[in-house]
């Protein structure tokens, strides 16, 4: 029997400055997303931003329901929104960040697995990879260059 392994590649930067201007852009704007958030039930405000190939910065929030199934992770709404609005932009980055209810530090947060297989199916839409930027706490971040990395394994629409 043969192992084989995966090995999963990110880079950290210990604080903002560290990552490029266009990429600091897409922090503060997945930042300011969660101030919109609808996250009455859980408390836990997530924001998420692409930034587009040609510069554009699209966000979103998680977006709840009573009916707990029926709302949406930040990830999933900014993604099927600028898919909506935009078909044929593609994607080169996406951010996501997290921030408690009356707390004032955004924390570490990363993707669950119904918005990985999401965000890998853009991927393959798109036929090119785009990267993941996730909040790491204490002002730092995790930057991931393949969606692909974050579900390996990955069920996808070639399987069908
Ligand atoms: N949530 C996101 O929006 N994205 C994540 O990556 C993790 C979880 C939301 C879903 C729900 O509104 C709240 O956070 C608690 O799970």
């Amino acid at each position: 029997m043969q192992k084989e392994k995966q090995i999963i590649e990110y880079q950290v930067f210990n604080s903002i400055e560290e990552l490029p201007t266009e990429e600091q852009k897409l922090v503060a704007a997945a930042q300011k997303a969660t101030e919109s958030a609808y996250a009455p039930y859980s408390k836990f405000h997530v924001g998420a931003a692409l930034l587009m190939e040609d510069g554009q910065i699209f966000s979103g929030n998680n977006q709840e329901n009573s009916a707990y199934p029926s709302g949406l992770c930040a990830e999933r709404t900014v993604l099927f929104s600028t898919s909506a609005n935009h078909p044929d932009l593609k994607i080169k980055t996406i951010m996501i960040t997290a921030i408690k209810a009356g707390e004032s530090a955004f924390q570490a947060v990363t993707p669950c697995g119904a918005c990985r297989q999401v965000m890998s199916e853009y991927q393959d839409k798109q036929q090119q990879p785009y990267a993941v930027i996730l909040e790491n706490g204490n002002g730092t971040f995790i930057k991931i260059n393949n969606v692909r990395d974050l579900l390996p394994f990955t069920f996808s629409g070639d399987q069908l």
